[in-house]
């Protein structure tokens, strides 16, 4: 691809709560983002080319996207939802480390490849972006709005870092995220929504 646009989805509920998981809506704030998306995009793109738009099956990444121009393509991927944090799903940490203490400290020790009971880890999350990757690696133009550990694997991927340490990249909410692979390495640039 010529540039990769990445986005988390804006705040939702959710994050408001400090729950995880879950398919809440965007929060007052993070509607703010999504109308504030289109300007952004716009200014990261130079001219006013159409990109294709991916998003997750979840409500805070489709709500996120709903102001894109009518010209941008969108196309929904399951693999794109949240990491699947099983019986843990709708907790706060708190919460996670007072009902599974055990659980808790394992993750905390290899967060990479702790899975969460009855869900999935990030090992689980980088198989099944590889479809995503691939499909990815033979197009242009596209832009993908998806979630906080999602956002992490593609982007240690682009980056070419270690997937083991995708678990700790530093991917803020109402960010637009320009990655753009050169010979070298990969160029990146951010578009930090001041809202
Ligand atoms: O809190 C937002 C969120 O996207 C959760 O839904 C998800 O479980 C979490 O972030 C992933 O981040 P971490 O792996 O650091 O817990």
């Amino acid at each position: 691809p010529r540039s990769v646009w990445l986005s988390r989805h804006g705040e939702s509920l959710y994050n408001l709560y400090g729950r995880i998981g879950g398919d809440a809506d965007l929060s007052p704030r993070g509607h703010q983002y999504a109308k504030k998306l289109p300007e952004l995009v716009r200014q990261s793109v130079g001219d006013d080319r159409p990109l294709t738009v991916w998003t997750s099956t979840l409500k805070r990444t489709i709500q996120t996207a709903r102001f894109l121009p009518e010209n941008y393509n969108q196309l929904q991927w399951k693999a794109l939802d949240e990491l699947d944090a099983g019986v843990c799903d709708g907790m706060t940490y708190q919460e996670i480390k007072d009902v599974y203490p055990e659980d808790f400290v394992a993750r905390d020790e290899d967060k990479y490849n702790y899975r969460y009971r009855g869900g999935e880890s990030y090992r689980d999350v980088v198989i099944r972006l590889e479809p995503i990757i691939m499909e990815l690696e033979r197009s242009e133009d596209i832009l993908i709005v998806t979630h906080q550990a999602i956002l992490r694997c593609i982007y240690a991927y682009f980056m070419k870092k270690d997937q083991s340490r995708s678990p700790w990249m530093n991917v803020p909410l109402h960010c637009l995220i320009k990655l753009t692979p050169r010979a070298y390495g990969t160029d990146e640039e951010r578009y930090q929504a001041d809202i």
